[in-house]
């Protein structure tokens, strides 16, 4: 089966719920991204940190996988389907999709501040001061944060760089290094950008746009997959 690689952004999930980060109405619209998501931001205010994402878990847990999540679901019938995210959300892992990369984390995980390898599944429980990991550190949630190293991008390089189609849905392309990976895809590897908003894209390669949302884009994707790269 050909590979088809996708990058995921926080519009996929859009339709289930969950608010973008940099529209208006976003998350960054209503939260300092520094005070919420960066190291500076923990060590200023732990208590706001944690609240932050645990209002985000508890908003997860009415959430379900939409139309989007889903068609990508279905198109492992017919292609090798990656995906990349940088959703902290688990809605890929719910609507089924079988390889999943988090770049940016995972809500439902916390993980110790001291040693980042003492990491936890909590569902959609809180984390709250005074939780802590088995050596006693206090946990912290299991985000990528602003001005943190991202250890999975090497991983998702290398899948990027193996795509016989690759395609960019709901997401600004203005955060690094995901934004990045566009720079992994093979020459003559046709790239879809499926979003209902202008975004520009980081690279000069052409792109066939699909101005939808995401479940009537990917819809209109699985389309023009299955008729022109089977
Ligand atoms: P942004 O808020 O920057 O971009 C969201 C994109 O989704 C925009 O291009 C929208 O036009 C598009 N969009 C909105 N509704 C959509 C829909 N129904 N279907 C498809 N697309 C839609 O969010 P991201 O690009 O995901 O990182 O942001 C990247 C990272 O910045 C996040 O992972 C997060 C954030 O700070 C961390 O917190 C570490």
């Amino acid at each position: 089966m050909k590979k088809l690689v996708v990058l995921t952004g926080s519009g996929i999930s859009a339709e289930s719920g969950l608010k973008t980060f940099r529209e208006s109405g976003g998350l960054w619209e209503n939260y300092d991204v520094m005070e919420v998501a960066s190291p500076e931001g923990w060590a200023k205010n732990k208590e706001l940190v944690l609240r932050f994402y645990n209002e985000r878990r508890a908003q997860l847990k009415e959430a379900l996988p939409n139309s989007a999540h889903m068609g990508l679901k279905e198109l492992e019938k017919d292609f090798e389907v990656n995906i990349i995210t940088q959703n902290v959300d688990n809605l890929h892992k719910r609507a089924g999709s079988l390889n999943v990369l988090h770049l940016h984390g995972l809500l439902t995980r916390a993980r110790s501040t001291q040693y980042a390898e003492l990491a936890y599944d909590i569902g959609y429980g809180e984390i709250k001061m005074g939780d802590t990991c088995e050596k006693g550190f206090q946990l912290r949630p299991d985000i990528v944060w602003f001005g943190e190293a991202v250890p999975a991008i090497e991983e998702a390089a290398s899948v990027v760089a193996t795509a016989d189609v690759f395609a960019v849905i709901g997401t600004s392309l203005v955060v690094y290094p995901a934004a990045g990976l566009m720079d992994y895809v093979p020459k003559n590897v046709p790239v879809f950008l499926i979003d209902p908003n202008e975004v520009a894209i980081p690279t000069y390669r052409s792109v066939r746009y699909i101005r939808e949302k995401a479940g009537k884009g990917i819809a209109e994707l699985q389309e023009i997959l299955r008729k022109e790269f089977l």
